[in-house]
């Protein structure tokens, strides 16, 4: 009898490599840089949806290359609504080592710390992130996500019917400094989503709880609210449904925004290695609780895609 350890998609040419039983998948016989077919688009976006994180290698990407990627999947939005961009292109986001160092500090305090999906103090969070790695530490840098579809299934039975009929407060964090006080003042995002959402294209359940951003519970006394937070945000980062990937200069990671949280590295701070990263992310829908009513916007405005 033979078994098939790394099932692939007929027709396509792309084999799909599971890294984990729940989370994470490594695609390989693609070119992202060249023209996708549209075949290839469908079986990407397939198992973006089965596997959450789907990753590359050896690819030869570079901003514009990046963009033109991403807007075969949907509509780039601009850089970062908050922090903005000093790319030549208005779609790229750098992360690089140097900017993040005081987050890096901050993320060791406790397990789920840093751990976020990606700009949830919008109403509408970017529904994917493209994230490639340009200049990657010999060894260190990893990056982990978490299945939060998965992470809502394993609730219990009572603790899942409490949770889906409450919402939280997503914002971004105090200010740590001058000059991000400045950026974050300049644009106050704040929305309230459901902390169960309903994925819009795979009609699953998802624990949308975002630790770095959501700030309380609508409703419960701070502290009945930091309490339950803390319960869910430890079960969001169980071992068993993440996957941790190693980068590789060329290296290509894609995510679901809407079923996942990811955790960056905080290692790379006690060394000397750079670390410099590029980003660009695809417009995303208001969220939709359980029970049907969307996310409310709190401050600010929509993400709108980048105009071209
Ligand atoms: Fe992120």
């Amino acid at each position: 009898m033979t078994t098939t350890t790394t099932p692939t998609v007929p027709g396509d040419g792309i084999e799909i490599r599971p890294m984990s039983v729940h989370i994470g998948a490594e695609l390989f016989g693609v070119d992202l840089a060249g023209d996708l077919s549209a075949a290839q688009v469908a079986a990407i976006r397939a198992a973006l949806l089965r596997w959450k994180v789907v990753f590359f290698r050896d690819q030869a990407l570079d901003h514009a290359g990046h963009v033109r990627l991403a807007r075969r999947f949907g509509a780039p939005t601009p850089a970062h609504v908050v922090f903005g961009t000093d790319e030549d292109h208005p779609e790229v986001y750098s992360i690089a080592k140097h900017r993040t160092a005081q987050n890096g500090r901050a993320a060791a305090l406790r397990c789920w710390t840093g751990w976020h999906t990606d700009i949830t103090a919008a109403i509408n969070p970017p529904c994917a992130s493209i994230l490639r790695g340009q200049t990657v530490p010999p060894y260190g840098g990893d990056t982990q996500w978490t299945n939060l579809a998965l992470a809502y299934d394993r609730l219990s039975e009572p603790l899942k019917r409490l949770v889906e009929g409450l919402r939280a407060v997503h914002r971004f964090d105090a200010p740590r400094d001058e000059d991000y006080a400045r950026k974050v003042g300049a644009r106050d995002l704040a929305a309230e989503h459901p902390l169960v959402t309903v994925h819009p294209e795979s009609g699953e359940k998802v624990l949308y709880v975002s630790p770095a951003f959501v700030k309380e519970i609508v409703g419960m006394e701070a502290r009945e609210g930091q309490a339950l937070l803390e319960l869910l945000w430890e079960h969001a980062v169980s071992s068993e449904f993440t996957v941790r990937f190693r980068w590789a200069p060329g290296s290509v990671a894609f995510w679901d925004n809407r079923a996942t949280a990811h955790l960056a590295p905080v290692d790379i701070f006690a060394t000397d290695f750079d670390r410099q990263f590029y980003r660009v992310t695809l417009n995303g829908e208001v969220p939709v609780g359980v029970d049907g009513r969307p996310s409310r916007l709190l401050s600010g405005d929509p993400i709108e895609p980048q105009s071209t």
